[in-house]
């Protein structure tokens, strides 16, 4: 018997089942021609609301439960069977290895029974260009602020793989700051949503908080001043603080993050001449952030790219989208994946130099 022709590179991207396990979100997406979405399924593990923040092994516990289920549920809506699906995507790196680690022995798994490849992606790289499912292929050079519970980076993005990194956090992430600040104040967790909700009834000079590293050259950002400032202004006071309070700290704190995200990307894009902004990560879910960015492009006449909130988050359609890419620039398989748990390590910073 002669052996079959191997499949042309794109026919490997037809319908690629995407797998996220990185921190506390379990998703599962099939999509189509690196175009359509048959499938997008999030599941965000409640779990961790009990303890204030992500705890990793019950993370690892919980992707193991529901990767499967979810898997199964996203075949039955996409109306498929798995001996259709033509490559998985998985990722790979950075994220909390226990985490990574369940994604990628699934993927591994499911591909090998099925015969098909396997790609691991990177989770930034991803967030980088989530956008593009909503808003098709971006105009380049473009700036990319990545701002979530782990990364705070902003990125020179000359093409698909080709990135310069021009900043990141020294500290904290936004999204950690959010998070720590909230439960400060007694707020739930994840800290962010609360804090953008409250502070829409607070003033935001009810505080001068600081606006930490604006007055140096660079693009880095960092927020742990900004969370000492909060505990001081909270000292002297006994919890629980009455709601007045709490909504000024929210919103004084609120104008404060988002003065260094949008003065540094302002500088970058600037400085680069941009033709796009492209948002990702949770905190890109914050309507302040978002309007300021929004007129930040306008008054400069080029493009926003904002994904709805479901892609703004860790989702497994950027992994799917990311993955039909590599297929298609004829990326091989890669049985021999491993976790890689900080970005530093996953090779990506130093991408395209
Ligand atoms: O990207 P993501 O879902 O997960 C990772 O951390 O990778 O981001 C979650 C982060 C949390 O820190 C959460 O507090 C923050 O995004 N977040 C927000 C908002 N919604 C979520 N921060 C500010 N404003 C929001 N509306
Ligand atoms: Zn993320």
């Amino acid at each position: 018997m002669s052996a079959l022709p191997s499949p042309t590179q794109s026919e490997r991207a037809r319908l690629v089942l995407g797998i996220e396990t990185s921190c506390d979100d379990t998703s599962v997406a099939i999509l189509e021609r690196g175009q359509t979405l048959r499938a997008h399924l999030i599941a965000t593990q409640d779990v961790h609301r009990l303890y204030g923040g992500v705890v990793p092994e019950l993370a690892s516990r919980a992707h193991l439960e529901l990767l499967p289920r979810l898997t199964a549920q996203a075949l039955a809506e996409a109306q498929v069977t798995p001996q259709v699906l033509t490559a998985i995507a998985v990722t790979h790196a950075p994220g909390l290895v226990g985490s990574l680690v369940v994604g990628l022995a699934f993927a591994k798994a499911y591909a090998l029974g099925l015969g098909i490849p396997i790609v691991g992606v990177n989770h930034v790289e991803a967030h980088l260009h989530a956008a593009a499912l909503e808003h098709g292929d971006s105009p380049f050079p473009a700036i990319a602020l990545v701002v979530s519970g782990g990364h705070s980076e902003l990125v020179h993005v000359r093409a698909v793989g080709e990135y310069r990194w021009l900043g990141s956090t020294l500290d904290d992430a936004a999204g950690e700051a959010y998070d720590k600040v909230a439960k400060v104040l007694g707020l739930s967790f994840p800290g962010g949503p609360e804090i953008d909700r409250r502070s829409r009834e607070g003033r935001a000079d009810a505080f001068e908080f600081p606006r930490p590293m604006l007055d140096r050259p660079g693009y880095d950002f960092s927020f742990s001043g900004l969370k000492t400032a909060v505990l001081q202004a909270l000292a002297g006071r006994e919890a629980p603080y009455d709601a007045a309070f709490v909504a000024d700290v929210a919103a004084s704190f609120q104008a404060a993050v988002i003065d260094c995200l949008v003065a540094r990307t302002e500088r970058a894009l600037d400085d680069t001449g941009a033709r796009a902004l492209t948002l990702g990560g949770g905190v890109a879910c914050n309507r302040e952030l978002r309007a300021r960015l929004t007129a930040a492009c306008e008054r400069r006449g080029i493009a926003i790219r904002v994904p709805s909130p479901r892609l703004c988050a860790d989702n497994a359609a950027m992994i799917a989208l990311l993955g039909a890419w590599m297929l298609d620039r004829g990326i091989t398989s890669d049985f021999s994946l491993d976790a890689v748990a900080a970005l530093e390590e996953s090779g990506l910073r130093t991408a395209g130099g």
